[in-house]
């Protein structure tokens, strides 16, 4: 296996609309759309199309949505050993996608707010054979530091999505992630700086830096993404893109991260483009490149994991 999520899965609920109602309003909104989402889920996904090997330890609830997810996992050839069936609801994701493609989110965790620290720790004969252990914040923030422990005891690099933002969240205990990579709000959140352009987010990140984290990166949507460690800043530009939906695509980023970081294959676009090497490991700052533009692919397309380009066709589209 080369990739491990730990995370969520939801189901979501996207409805597109021209304006959110006021209170006490019904309106009329143009378009709805039901698919499978939830941060972990999405990033397994993305780095399973890419071609991938993932294994996925998540809950699913007891309801009807849990059938369609597992099939999901399973049509992606996402390993679905560790999906759970948990007696709970699923989690779901009611979303509003406006005009501009900008979305709203609201997450019920269900059976997602039930994954646990012994979760992981019966999953830790298939964890270990894994090369990369990739982890969001829409499960239990104990799950998560027990997730992050058990990489580090077993010398298996960690990756952090501290997504959505959880104010809980505690810097002592992340240390040992080896690429943390929040975006702009979620970063002004952890670290009570402002992060309104990228020279304060290079500053916000720095902190984060002093307390010890290895890598940061910072997904700045549109402009691309910021890497900082001891030794370097990078900028990681992107190129513009017409949005139609935003939806997934903080999700899309660390799933195709993952992917070139562990496989090596080169989808940055460069000189080396294209170039699969399953045996080597990629360079961060190439799999970033190739990160921002696979996620700019997606917003160009409606639905979150709809929007996720298979392998073939990211790389089609790119010649
Ligand atoms: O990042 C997008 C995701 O956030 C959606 O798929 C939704 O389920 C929420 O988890
Ligand atoms: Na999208």
């Amino acid at each position: 296996m080369d990739i491990a999520v730990i995370g969520s899965n939801n189901v979501d609920l996207i409805t597109y609309i021209n304006r959110m109602p006021r209170e006490g309003e019904t309106l009329e909104a143009p378009k709805f759309q039901m698919g499978c989402g939830g941060k972990g889920a999405n990033q397994a996904i993305a780095a399973a199309r890419l071609g991938s090997r993932v294994l996925m330890l998540t809950r699913v609830g007891n309801d009807v949505f849990a059938e369609n997810t597992v099939a999901n996992f399973a049509a992606n050839g996402v390993d679905t050993a560790h999906v759970l069936r948990t007696e709970a609801s699923s989690g779901v994701a009611p979303i509003f996608v406006d005009p501009e493609g900008r979305n709203s989110i609201l997450i019920v965790k269900g059976a997602n707010g039930l994954l646990s620290p012994e979760d992981v720790a019966d999953a830790a004969e298939d964890l270990a054979k894994t090369k990369l252990i990739v982890l969001q914040l829409e499960i239990p923030l104990e799950t998560v530091y027990a997730a992050i422990e058990f990489g580090n005891a077993r010398g298996i690099p960690v990756l952090l999505n501290p997504a959505p933002a959880h104010p809980e969240l505690d810097l002592d205990r992340i240390k040992g992630c080896d690429y943390f990579m929040p975006n702009e709000s979620e970063l002004a959140l952890l670290t009570g700086m402002p992060v309104e352009n990228p020279e304060q987010a290079e500053e916000a990140a720095r902190s984060l830096l002093d307390a010890g984290i290895r890598n940061i990166v910072v997904t700045l949507g549109s402009r691309g993404a910021l890497w900082i460690n001891k030794s370097q800043t990078k900028r990681i530009p992107a190129a513009p893109v017409a949005a139609v939906d935003t939806t997934g695509a903080g999700d899309a980023f660390i799933g195709c991260f993952s992917h070139c970081l562990v496989t090596g294959d080169d989808l940055s676009g460069g000189s080396a483009i294209f170039d699969r090497d399953l045996e080597a490991p990629g360079d961060v700052e190439s799999a970033l490149n190739a990160a921002c533009r696979y996620a700019a692919d997606s917003v160009t397309r409606l639905g979150t994991q709809t929007s996720y380009a298979t392998r073939e066709e990211f790389t089609a589209k790119a010649h």
